[in-house]
C-alpha cells in the first residue's frame, strides 16, 4: 500500500464511522503555546473543551506536523523526523474507549491486514478499562499487553505529577513488529477523560474524549515492510535526489548514509514550512527552520560540498507530496529562491566559524588544556550556525570535549527556542474568553459588512485579563467591551481595526482599538462617561469616514494582486499585507525587484481598473467550491468550511474577511509609493487610494511648481533646465579637476609671484595663471606687486571664472614712462588667443576672453610680446 493510499484509507475508514474528515491545521497554528503544530488534537483544543459546536462531536484528520524535541535522533534512527503527518479520529464527548480501541484493531487488521501476531499493546497503569477491552474483547493475550507509568502511557507525558493542569488521559500504544523495521509505535489512543486540578488531583470529566494519533510514515514503512520511515515510496525518491544532487551512492549503514537521510527530511520540513510562508530566521520558527537548513548544508560541506544544493531537491519534495497538497506545486519557485540564497549566506558564513573552530582548537591546545570552551561553542552555534553536536564531534576528534554545562548555561541564557516546541505544556490553559464562550459558543456576530451602526447588548467587560460586571469612566484603561453583535471590525487578515464609539444609557465608551479572539470581537477602549455593565443595551457606532477608507485601501489590495499577475505572472502570490485608512502594504513573491517600467504598468492597470467602476461583490461558500472558481488564498492560513470571496468584475475572487467597497470605482485614485525587498524573494509595495493619493500627488506638484519657481522656468521645462544645470556643473568639475591638475601656482602669493618672474633684459616680467579670481582682484594683486616692487616690473595676470577667461595688466610707471611697453597694448595682443578683446591705460589694462583651455597659451603670448618689444 502505498502511503497516499493508506492516508486515504484511514479517513475513509472514520468517515464510515461518522467522523467529519477535516483538512489539516496550518503548520503555525493561531497559537501561542506553540511554536509548530505538534498534533492532531491541537487544532481542537476548544472541542476538548466542550467550548465548540454542540453538533461537531466526530472528527478525523491527516495532520502536518512538526516536532524538533527529537531533533538529533533524525536520520541516524528508523523513524524519527521533523515534519511528519499525523492520522488522527477525535471524538469531543462523543464515543470513548471501547470504539476507539475496537475501531483501531479493526483498521489495522480488516483495513490494513496487519497480521496480528505482530501487533502489541500498552496500557496506563490502572487503566484496567482499556486493558479488559483489549483483553476480553478483543482477544489480545495477556502477554502481549504492558501496563506502563505516566511517562509513557499518559498524555500528556507525565500529567497526573508534573502538570498541566487540565484535561489529560491515560493512553493506550499499539506498537507494531516487523522483519525489517524492529518494534515501532504506530499508534496512540488517548482517553481524555480527567481534568487536572492540581498534582495528583484528576476529577472525571463530564464528557470523556477521544485523540489518537497515528505516525503515517511509520505505518506505511510496516506496511510497505521496509526497515525505516526513509525507504517508503514517499521518502525514497528525496533520499535518491538528496545522494544525486551530491554524486555520492547512497549507502544506508554509512555516516554519509545518516546525513543523506537527515538532509531528506529537512528538506521536507523547510518546503512545507516556506510554503507556509515561515521563513529562516533569528528567531521562534524561523529559528528552527534556519537551524534545520544549516545542519543540512553543514552535512554537505562534511561530505565535501561546496554548493548550495536543497533547493534542488525541493521539486522533488512537491513532487513525491503533490497528491495530498497539489498547492506545493505553485510555491516550489519561490522556495527554491528562500532556500539557495539562505544557503549561500551560511556557506559565506561557515568557512569563517570553521576557521574560528580551528583557531579556538589550537588555542586550547597552546595552552596545555583539554576542554573547549563552552561560550565559544555557544558563539560557533548561534553566531556561525554550526549545531553544538558537531562542535563535540569535530573536538572529539582533536581529543578535546566541550565544556557542555557552560555551553548549557549560555544557550539557557539566550533563550529555549532551539530545543523545539512545546509539545504539550499549556495545550489546554483558559481564559475569560473561554468562560464566556460557554454561553456564547458562537462568538459575536458581524454586522460590519452591512453597517457601521448596531444595537447590540453588552454581553462582556475585561479589565485586568479578568471577566467583570462593569466599568466606569476613572476606572481601569484601557478596558475591553464585549458585544453580542457588533458592526466593528477586528484586526484580522492585515486590515485594521475599527476606531469609533459605543454608547448607552448613562455611559459614553470610546474605542481606540478592536481586536479578534476567539470568535468573539474585542473593543478595546475607555469609559470616557458614566458606566456601563454587562447586560446594558448599546449603540456601537463605527467612525465612518475611516471605515470608508479602509474600504477603499483593501479592495485596492485585490486589484494590486491581480496586477501583479498580470504583469509580473502567477508566482506573485500574496505573502502578507497590511491595510490602513487609504494606505496599503503588499508583501509578494518574486525573486527580484518589479523595476520602475514594470510598476508603472502594474499602477497604471490597477487606475484602469478603478475607471471601469465595476461591482464587488462577495458571497459565501464551501471552500472546495470557492477554490475550484479560482479563488485566491493565503498559504499558511487557516481558512474555515465555508469561506467568503470577494469578487470583483469577472478579474478578482479572493478568500476575505474584510470590508470592502460596493464598487472598484470609489477607490478613486491609486498611487504607488515605494517598492522594496522584505526578505529573499519577497518584496513590498506601498500605495496610497482616495484622499491619500490625492494629498500625495498635490504634494509632489507643489514640490514641482516650487523647483520651477527657483529654476525661473516652467514646470514644463523643469527636466530641460535641470539638464542643462547638470551639464554646466559637470563642465565646472572637469574645469575645476584640470586647474587642480596644472598645479598649485595658480593659487600663488604676490611673493611667489613675484619669485616666478622671468627676467627680460633688467625687466622683471610676471606672466601668470590663477585660480577662480575676480577681474578687480586681479588688478588689485596687480597695485601690490607694483608698490612692492617700485620699479622695473611688468605684469600680465590671468584668471578663469565661470568659465570665461579674465585677464589684467600692469606695468610699473617707469615703465610706462620709458614707453617701452603699454598695458593696453600687451592685452590688446594676448586678449584674441582666448578668444576675446580689451584694453586700457597704458599703465593698467583689462580684457576678458572665452576659452579657459588658450589660458597657458596666452601667457605664452604675454612673454613673448615683452621679448619683442624690448629685444626687437
Ligand atoms: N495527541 C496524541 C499524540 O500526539 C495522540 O500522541
Amino acid at each position: 500500500m502505498t502511503t497516499d493510499e493508506l492516508r486515504e484509507a484511514y479517513l475513509d475508514f472514520f468517515v464510515s464511522k461518522g467522523c467529519v474528515r477535516r483538512p489539516s491545521d496550518v503548520l503555525v497554528p493561531n497559537d501561542p503555546t506553540v511554536l509548530f503544530t505538534p498534533a492532531g488534537m491541537n487544532q481542537f483544543k476548544r472541542e476538548f473543551m466542550g467550548l465548540g459546536d454542540p453538533n461537531f462531536t466526530r472528527a478525523t484528520t491527516c495532520q502536518k506536523c512538526i516536532r524538533t524535541g527529537d531533533i538529533e535522533n533524525v536520520g541516524k534512527t528508523s523513524f524519527h523526523e521533523t515534519f511528519f503527518e499525523m492520522l488522527g479520529n477525535f471524538s469531543f464527548g462523543d464515543y470513548f474507549k471501547r470504539e476507539a480501541i475496537h475501531w483501531a484493531w479493526e483498521f489495522l487488521t480488516k483495513v490494513l491486514k496487519m497480521d496480528r501476531e505482530r501487533l502489541t499493546i500498552t496500557v496506563y497503569l490502572d487503566d484496567d478499562e482499556a486493558f479488559n477491552i483489549w483483553h476480553d474483547e478483543i482477544k489480545v493475550p495477556a502477554s502481549r499487553i504492558t501496563r506502563m507509568g505516566e511517562d509513557d502511557n499518559f498524555w500528556p507525558a507525565g500529567a497526573p505529577t508534573h502538570g498541566p493542569d487540565g484535561v489529560c488521559g491515560p493512553c493506550s500504544e499499539i506498537f507494531y513488529h516487523g522483519n525489517g523495521p524492529k518494534e515501532v509505535e504506530i499508534w496512540n489512543l488517548v482517553f481524555t477523560q480527567f481534568n487536572r486540578v492540581g498534582p495528583g488531583q484528576l476529577e472525571p470529566l463530564p464528557s470523556k474524549n477521544i485523540d489518537t494519533g497515528m505516525g503515517l510514515e511509520r505505518a506505511a514503512a510496516c506496511l510497505q515492510g521496509v526497515p525505516t520511515v526513509f525507504a517508503t515510496d514517499i521518502f525514497k525518491p528525496i533520499v535518491a535526489a538528496v545522494s544525486d544532487q551530491l554524486s555520492v551512492k547512497y549507502d544506508a549503514s554509512s555516516l554519509d548514509g545518516i546525513r543523506i537521510r537527515r538532509m531528506a527530511d529537512h528538506s521536507r520540513a523547510l518546503t512545507f514550512c516556506i510554503h507556509e510562508n515561515v521563513k529562516p530566521d533569528k528567531q521562534k520558527q524561523g529559528y528552527v527552520i534556519r537551524r534545520l537548513l544549516r545542519r543540512a548544508v553543514l552535512d554537505a560541506y562534511q561530505m565535501g560540498y561546496r554548493e548550495p544544493f536543497l533547493y534542488q531537491i525541493i521539486p522533488t519534495v512537491a513532487d513525491v507530496m503533490k497528491r495530498p497538497y497539489p498547492e506545493l506545486q505553485e510555491s516550489v519557485k519561490r522556495i527554491q529562491t528562500v532556500v539557495r540564497e539562505e544557503e549561500e549566506q551560511f556557506l559565506n558564513n561557515l568557512e569563517n566559524g570553521l576557521k574560528r573552530l580551528n583557531d579556538t582548537f589550537s588555542k586550547t591546545k597552546a595552552a596545555g588544556s583539554d576542554t573547549f570552551s563552552g561560550a565559544e561553542a555557544f558563539v560557533l552555534h548561534s553566531t556561525y550556525g554550526i549545531p553544538i553536536e558537531v562542535t563535540e564531534s569535530l573536538a572529539n576528534d582533536q581529543n578535546l570535549r566541550v565544556d557542555m554545562k557552560a555551553f548549557e548555561e549560555a544557550s539557557d541564557k539566550h533563550g529555549a527556542i532551539s530545543r523545539g516546541t512545546t509539545e504539550a505544556a499549556a495545550v489546554f490553559a483558559t481564559g475569560p474568553l473561554d468562560t464566556l464562550k460557554k454561553s456564547y459558543h458562537r462568538g459575536s456576530e458581524f454586522l460590519g459588512y452591512e453597517t457601521t451602526e448596531s444595537d447590540s447588548e453588552v454581553i462582556g467587560i475585561i479589565e485586568q485579563k479578568n471577566l467583570a460586571d462593569s466599568a466606569q469612566v476613572g476606572g481601569t484603561t484601557p478596558v475591553a467591551l464585549i458585544l453580542d453583535r457588533t458592526p466593528f471590525y477586528g484586526e484580522s487578515g492585515g486590515q485594521v481595526g475599527d476606531l469609533g464609539e459605543i454608547r448607552g444609557e448613562g455611559f459614553v465608551f470610546q474605542v481606540i482599538d478592536t481586536k479578534k479572539d476567539n470568535d468573539f470581537t474585542i473593543h478595546i477602549g475607555n469609559v470616557v462617561e458614566g458606566k456601563v455593565a454587562v447586560g446594558n443595551r448599546a449603540k456601537a457606532v463605527v467612525d465612518p469616514t475611516r471605515r470608508q477608507a479602509i474600504r477603499r485601501a483593501h479592495s485596492a489590495t485585490h486589484v494590486l494582486h491581480h496586477a501583479l499577475h498580470t504583469h509580473l505572472g502567477k508566482h506573485a502570490q500574496q505573502a502578507g499585507s497590511k491595510v490602513e485608512p487609504d494606505r496599503l502594504r503588499f508583501d509578494f513573491s518574486n525573486p527580484e525587484a518589479v523595476g520602475r517600467d514594470r510598476l508603472r504598468l502594474v499602477e497604471e492597470t490597477v487606475n484602469q481598473r478603478v475607471l471601469l467602476g465595476e461591482d464587488v461583490s462577495w458571497s459565501t461558500m464551501p471552500i472546495e467550491e470557492a477554490r475550484s472558481l479560482g479563488a485566491m488564498a493565503l498559504f499558511g492560513e487557516k481558512y474555515p468550511d465555508i469561506v467568503r470571496v470577494v469578487k470583483m468584475g469577472e478579474f478578482s475572487r479572493e478568500l476575505c474577511g474584510g470590508t470592502h467597497l460596493d464598487n472598484v470605482g470609489q477607490v478613486g485614485l491609486f498611487k504607488i509609493v515605494s517598492e522594496e525587498s522584505v526578505s529573499a524573494g519577497v518584496r513590498r509595495i506601498t500605495a496610497l487610494t482616495g484622499q491619500a493619493a490625492i494629498d500625495y500627488v498635490r504634494q509632489e506638484e507643489e514640490i514641482l511648481s516650487e523647483v520651477a519657481q527657483s529654476l525661473k522656468v516652467s514646470p514644463a521645462m523643469v527636466v530641460d533646465r535641470v539638464n542643462t544645470i547638470l551639464e554646466e556643473i559637470k563642465t565646472l568639475k572637469k574645469e575645476a579637476k584640470q586647474r587642480k591638475a596644472e598645479g598649485p601656482s595658480t593659487k600663488a602669493s604676490p611673493d611667489e609671484l613675484l619669485a616666478s618672474a622671468t627676467a627680460v633684459n633688467d625687466l622683471k616680467v610676471i606672466a601668470h595663471a590663477l585660480e577662480n579670481v575676480s577681474p578687480d582682484d586681479l588688478r588689485q594683486l596687480i597695485d601690490v606687486l607694483r608698490r612692492k616692487v617700485g620699479t622695473g616690473l611688468a605684469v600680465l595676470l590671468a584668471s578663469v571664472v565661470d568659465g570665461k577667461v579674465n585677464l589684467a595688466a600692469g606695468l610699473t610707471p617707469d615703465i610706462v614712462e620709458s614707453k617701452v611697453l603699454n598695458a593696453g597694448h600687451w592685452l590688446k595682443d594676448v586678449a584674441p588667443v582666448v578668444g576675446g578683446g580689451g584694453g586700457g591705460r597704458p599703465d593698467l589694462a583689462q580684457a576678458g576672453g572665452k576659452d579657459p583651455s588658450k589660458v597657458a597659451e596666452a601667457l605664452e603670448k604675454a612673454l613673448a610680446h615683452v621679448k619683442a618689444k624690448l629685444q626687437g
